[in-house]
């Protein structure tokens, strides 16, 4: 596990954008998987930026998101889908073809979920995955519990997850309660992960995260600690509990 700790939230944007950008130049029809949230806004923008130019291509790439809340259309401004598309898709030159996010909206949940593994299997798995951190430790919708599933699933959003995602919606009452995710199998056989941490309220989970070393599916990015090839970027407030822990050492620490 390689562990990045940038000065501020820029700083990690742009790393996380320009290890996206490499990956894309050496393979243009790269599978990337995408992750939502306010993590990721910030390489979001970098990409876009970089498309705009005219260093960036995005005609031969496959994107496939880890998840939707169920429950809600594609247009709604809360759902993934929106937030995805205003953020990234109609800014680049991506394929629509090539977009792929579960459809929170599926009247067969299990065939939707079937759907989207076969898909990612038909495009050859994911190269690169960017994934954000919840402060439970859940990455996707894989939320902490006695078991983690590998595929594709509906899940049940754990109380922190529901509580720290409530202020994308009017109330916690409006968050959904339930998402399809892909499963940890899909994450762990990614050939290369990103996992980004940004602001203080991630610092916790972080230092618990990278002191450890050991698994537990109550903390499912624990998982990573098993992955060849994970690069953990972190901005420094993420890092802070992490850093004070390891006498206040700074800059790129590699492990
Ligand atoms: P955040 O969400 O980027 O909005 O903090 C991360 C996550 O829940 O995975």
């Amino acid at each position: 596990m390689k562990i990045m700790i940038a000065g501020d939230y820029q700083e990690m944007s742009s790393i996380a954008a320009n290890i996206i950008a490499e990956e894309i130049k050496k393979k243009p029809d790269l599978v990337l998987g995408l992750a939502t949230g306010s993590t990721p806004l910030g390489t979001y923008r970098e990409l876009v930026r970089m498309y705009k130019e005219g260093k960036l291509d995005f005609s031969r790439v496959i994107t496939f998101n880890l998840d939707e809340y169920y429950g809600l259309s594609p247009t709604d401004p809360r759902s993934y889908h929106y937030y995805m598309y205003t953020n990234f898709f109609n800014h680049v030159n991506i394929k629509p073809e090539n977009i792929h996010i579960p459809d929170g909206m599926a009247k067969d949940v299990e065939e939707e979920c079937r759907r989207y593994d076969e898909q990612i299997q038909k495009a050859g798995g994911i190269d690169l995955q960017l994934l954000g951190i919840g402060v439970n430790g859940h990455i996707g919708f894989n939320e902490p519990g006695d078991e983690l599933l590998t595929n594709t699933h509906l899940t049940n959003l754990a109380p922190d997850t529901i509580k720290a995602n409530a202020r994308f919606f009017e109330s916690i009452d409006e968050v959904p309660r339930k998402a399809i995710t892909v499963g940890l199998g899909t994450i762990m056989k990614a050939r290369k992960i990103i996992l980004l941490a940004s602001g203080r309220e991630k610092a916790k989970i972080m230092a618990e995260l990278l002191d450890e070393d050991a698994v537990s599916t109550k903390v499912p990015a624990s998982f990573l600690l098993l992955h060849r090839d994970v690069t953990v970027l972190m901005d420094k407030e993420a890092a802070n509990i992490y850093l004070k822990k390891k006498d206040g050492c700074c800059g790129t620490v590699g492990v």
